[in-house]
This record gives structure tokens, C-alpha cells and sequence, in this order.
């Protein structure tokens, strides 16, 4: 496809963000019912999963996954994240994160290789969820301040959104930092006060939605929820539950003390059988924290405390979903 036909609205760099989709079927037959509706890359049928398997990636880079053996998938590898999995595979959150099978390489690419998350789902719905009040690490900034490194594309996607938003500093360059592309991300969107944004997500019927930049307060991520599991209250309680159990899970989890969670997503998968589902996906950007230190994930983030408020977050997160079923 031309650029133009992938180019979603992102977060982050220029063809970063995309949306694979890998069901053909399902994908002549959406109509484009959203009109933020993000084209999705039409491949060929992938020989493991011939008929009916659709798979879908809400955010992060363009080309970073790849096909497995069915039932797993490949993402990328990062030295950080695989460390990370093979940690998690020895916590309590082991059962809340999908299953790691190792490295991997293909094609002379190096991958993790996953369990993929919507195999027991008969035409997924999914929404990704970006987790804490910051979306960058603290190493990041400290970078950007030593040796600022200017993006043209990242002062474009501001202007789009706001153009008051831009410094007088930063119109001169015509140009941002990335920390403060991301620190203006989280204050149009709900990071900032909630503690959690919703990134992407995918219906039933095939129709992708990444488009959710400025869904900012309470009341309209709610409106987003009750559009996703449109009054289906069997699932919104699956969800609570599980929530509520991950909840506990971190509460108890040694590798969550001991990490700064940055740019990690809750993922939430159901169906129209009423199977509903959420895991904890992507740990590109959690970092171990030097011995002895440990996060409390709700006090507010000084530079320099590394916290990320992935518990005020997931706290908002559950009495949103609350607060539905009380209607
Ligand atoms: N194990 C999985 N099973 C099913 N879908 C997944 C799985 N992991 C990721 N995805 C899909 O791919 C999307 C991007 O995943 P992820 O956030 O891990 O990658 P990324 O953002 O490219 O990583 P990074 O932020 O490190 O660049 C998710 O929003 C989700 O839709
Ligand atoms: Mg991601």
C-alpha cells in the first residue's frame, strides 16, 4: 500500500504506528462505519492461519510483529523487553501477561516470540489501553535536555491538533523535543489526569479506531467503554473481574515494585460469545529500578522518584468501568 493508505494519526514517530490486520475477509466486508477508521494493511493470506484468523496491531511500530506458529507471535526484540518476560515468567504476573517462548530469528530478524493474546476469541474485540501518568522515561529526558534533538514531525502532528500549542521557541525551529511531544500527548489526552489513554481499538466487525488523541476526561473514555462493549453487561463484568484481580496480582508482584512500567498497555479482548479478557502487554520502556529501590505507582511523579502511576491509572480505570454498570 502507498504510505498515505497506513498513515494513522500516532503518538509517536512517522510510520510508527500502524494497524495490521490480517483477516481479508472481515476486511472487504467493513464498511468504513468510523469515519476515523485507519486503513489496515491488507496482507496475503499467511500460510499458518489460512482461514479466519484475524490478528491486530493497535499501536506501536509499523513492522514490528510478524506471523508464528499459530497460537504465538513474533515482536521485535528488545534486550530490555526480553529480560523483562523472562523475568515476568518467574512473578505472580506471569498470569497476566501473555506466555514468552524465547528469542527467535527469522529472516535473519532477531524476535520475541508470544503467546498471541486473541487465539481463543471468535472475531476479537480489542482496545489498547496505555498505562501511567508518563508515557517517557526519565533516561529519555535527561537525553533530550543534554543533547535536544529537534522533530519537524513531531511539531506537525502538534500544530494539527492545536495550533496554539507550540512555544514562540519552537515555531521559530519549526521543531520539538520528543520528552515534550510526549508531555503535551499526556495533557491532551487522559495520562495526564487519569493516569491511563486509550490508544486504538478494533470492533467486531473489523473497523479500527486509533483515532482517541484528545479523549481526555472522565466522562468521555467512559463513553468510549460503552461504546466497546456496546451494553453488553456480562462482559464489563468479566472485565471488572479481571481488573480487579490484576489489581491484586501487582499488588503482590515483586517485578512491579521493582520496575518503572512506562509505555506498557492493558489490552482488553472480547467476543460476542461473551468471552472477555485483559492482559498486561509491551515492557519496551519498563526499566529495573538500581537495587533496593522500589515504586509505590500512585504518588505523583517528581523528576528523579521514577514513578509512573500505573496504580492510579488502573484505579481510575476500575471505577470507570464502575460506574458503568451503576447506570
Ligand atoms: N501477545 C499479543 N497478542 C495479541 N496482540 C498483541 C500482543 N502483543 C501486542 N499485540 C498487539 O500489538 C499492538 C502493539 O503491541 P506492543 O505495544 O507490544 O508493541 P509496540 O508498541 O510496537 O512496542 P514498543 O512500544 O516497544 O515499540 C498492541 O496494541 C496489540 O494490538
Ligand atoms: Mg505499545
Amino acid at each position: 500500500p502507498s504510505k498515505s493508505s497506513y498513515e494513522l494519526s500516532t503518538d509517536k514517530q512517522d510510520s510508527y504506528m500502524s494497524t495490521l490486520y490480517f483477516d481479508r475477509e472481515l476486511n472487504q466486508n467493513s464498511k468504513k462505519a468510523w469515519h476515523t477508521i485507519k486503513t489496515m494493511v491488507n496482507l496475503p493470506v499467511i500460510s499458518p492461519f489460512k482461514k479466519r484468523y484475524s490478528w491486530v496491531q493497535l499501536a506501536g511500530h509499523t513492522g514490528s510483529f510478524k506471523a508464528a506458529d499459530s497460537g504465538k507471535i513474533l515482536k521485535r526484540f528488545s534486550e530490555n523487553e526480553k529480560e523483562c518476560f523472562e523475568r515476568l515468567m518467574k512473578d505472580p504476573l506471569r498470569s497476566c501477561v501473555p506466555c514468552f517462548h524465547g528469542v527467535v530469528e527469522r529472516d535473519g530478524e532477531t524476535y520475541i516470540q508470544l503467546d498471541d493474546l486473541l487465539t481463543d476469541f471468535e472475531g476479537p474485540c480489542v482496545m489498547d489501553c496505555k498505562m501511567g501518568i508518563r508515557t517517557y522515561l526519565e533516561e529519555e529526558l535527561t537525553k533530550a535536555r543534554e543533547k535536544p534533538k529537534l522533530r519537524k514531525d513531531m511539531y506537525k502532528k502538534m500544530i494539527e491538533v492545536d495550533p496554539l500549542a507550540p512555544t514562540a521557541e519552537e515555531n521559530a525551529q519549526h521543531a520539538v523535543t520528543k520528552p515534550r511531544y510526549m508531555q503535551w500527548r499526556e495533557t491532551i489526552s487522559s495520562s495526564a489526569n487519569l493516569g491511563f489513554r486509550i490508544e486504538g481499538i478494533k470492533k467486531a466487525d473489523g473497523t479500527c479506531n486509533t483515532n482517541f488523541k484528545t479523549t481526555k476526561t472522565q466522562e468521555q473514555v467512559l463513553q468510549v467503554f460503552v461504546e466497546f462493549i456496546e451494553g453488553n453487561t456480562t462482559i464489563l463484568k468479566k472485565y471488572l473481574k479481571r481488573l480487579q484481580e490484576i489489581h491484586i496480582i501487582l499488588e503482590s508482584s515483586d517485578f512491579f515494585k521493582r520496575h518503572e512500567v512506562v509505555g506498557s498497555s492493558l489490552l482488553f479482548v472480547h467476543d460476542g460469545s461473551g468471552n472477555a479478557n485483559v492482559w498486561l502487554i509491551d515492557f519496551g520502556k519498563t526499566t529495573l529500578l538500581p537495587d533496593g529501590q522500589m515504586l509505590d505507582h500512585r504518588i505523583p511523579w517528581q523528576e528523579g522518584n521514577r514513578e509512573d502511576g500505573y496504580l492510579l491509572g488502573l484505579d481510575n480505570l476500575i471505577r470507570i468501568l464502575e460506574s458503568i454498570t451503576e447506570r
